[in-house]
């Protein structure tokens, strides 16, 4: 019996490999392969409809087929790895994963566990050959910026790295600009949605995933990529030409609000808004971007339970209807990742009218 599998273009193959692992459908359990001009991810299950129209904007083709695949050689957790050197009593509370950005790894660790911290960071040094840095989250996401304090805890060098994602460069110093490699299955589902010749804004952009990526994908987009962090807005310029995209995203240092009221009134046909704590204060602001005849949001907020798509969905409608106008229609709601007990951050695709 064969293993389910993604059949993709060599070209398209980081493209699929990053969708896959942000929807969790990448079975590590086997070795990717490669026949002649295409590749074969092992897949965790069969792709459900939503997934699949999010293969659809990000891949030019594609099959779903079963083939035989070499099993993974089993490489240790984490977890297994530290406890060869932490006391027995504290394996439990070891991490069991970390963010990596480029040639930087990313590790939240428990406070009973900070004597501890150089063995953790070792041991994802000794995991990830690629790494060449590794820092602790010294505390939660934070201030305007949506930065966190880093510490350095095994490795050498710069904060500053070079991450890719869908093809494309993004390079950032990860401790004076925002970047999540958790948000790149979100990062492609909505730059595949774009269609040609359509202005975006995307009002909270950071180092520019969002812009970026859906101009690599449709260069006939005009994106508008707005942060007001000097920092992010540094590495969004030169992101926008390591890409080779002068011309479809143009950088634009402000307050999102300010520069909408300014320049961009009644102009876009898709607006994102990926500032989750903050975003519904600006709905006001998104409304005013959106052409008067309509276009697409893409909302993103923080919800709890009992029903955080629910709740997303409540705060998006309250916000555009006190702009004066509709949502027309709700395409998805969707929980992007959780941020704490009973917390979710939430995805809202919608049509305003
Ligand atoms: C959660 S980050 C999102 C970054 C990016 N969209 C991504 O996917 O990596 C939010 C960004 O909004 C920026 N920001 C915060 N307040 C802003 C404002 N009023 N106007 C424009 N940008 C703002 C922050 O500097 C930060 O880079």
């Amino acid at each position: 019996m064969g293993v389910l599998c993604l059949k993709v273009r060599r070209e398209e193959a980081e493209v699929a490999h990053e969708l896959l692992k942000g929807m969790g459908l990448l079975n590590l359990a086997f070795e990717p392969a490669r026949d002649g001009a295409s590749v074969f991810f092992p897949l965790t299950r069969r792709p459900g409809p939503g997934e699949l129209t999010a293969m659809k904007g990000s891949l030019s083709c594609f099959e779903i087929v079963e083939v035989e695949l070499r099993p993974r050689e089993a490489r240790p957790s984490l977890q297994e790895l530290l406890s060869r050197s932490l006391p027995p009593r504290l394996v439990e509370e070891a991490p069991r994963s970390f963010d990596v950005i480029g040639d930087i790894a990313i590790v939240e660790i428990q406070p009973e566990l900070w004597p501890y911290r150089h063995e953790v960071g070792s041991a994802i040094m000794a995991l990830q050959k690629h790494v060449r840095l590794v820092l602790a989250k010294g505390g939660p996401v934070s201030g305007p910026f949506r930065l966190r304090r880093l510490v350095p805890i095994a490795g050498y060098g710069p904060t500053e790295t070079t991450h890719r994602e869908h093809g494309c460069i993004f390079k950032l110093d990860v401790a004076r600009a925002y970047f999540s490699p958790r948000l790149s299955y979100e990062h492609a589902r909505v730059a595949g949605q774009a269609r040609p010749g359509e202005l975006v804004v995307d009002m909270f952009a950071g180092v520019g995933p969002f812009s970026i990526i859906m101009a690599k994908r449709e260069p006939s987009v005009l994106a508008y990529a707005i942060d007001a962090n000097p920092i992010a807005f540094h590495y969004l310029a030169m992101n926008v030409r390591a890409n080779k995209l002068r011309g479809s995203v143009v950088p634009v240092l402000s307050d999102a609000r300010r520069a909408i009221q300014k320049a961009l009134r009644g102009l876009a046909d898709r607006v994102i808004m990926d500032l989750p704590e903050r975003a519904h204060e600006f709905l006001d602001a998104a409304c005013l971007a959106i052409r008067p005849s309509g276009g697409h949001l893409h909302f993103y907020t923080f919800a709890g339970a009992p029903e955080p798509e629910k709740e997303a969905v409540e705060r998006l409608k309250a916000g555009v209807e006190a702009a004066g106008r509709s949502v027309e229609a709700v395409l998805l709601a969707r929980k992007v990742r959780p941020i704490g007990p009973y917390k979710w951050q939430v995805a809202v695709d919608a049509i305003i009218s």
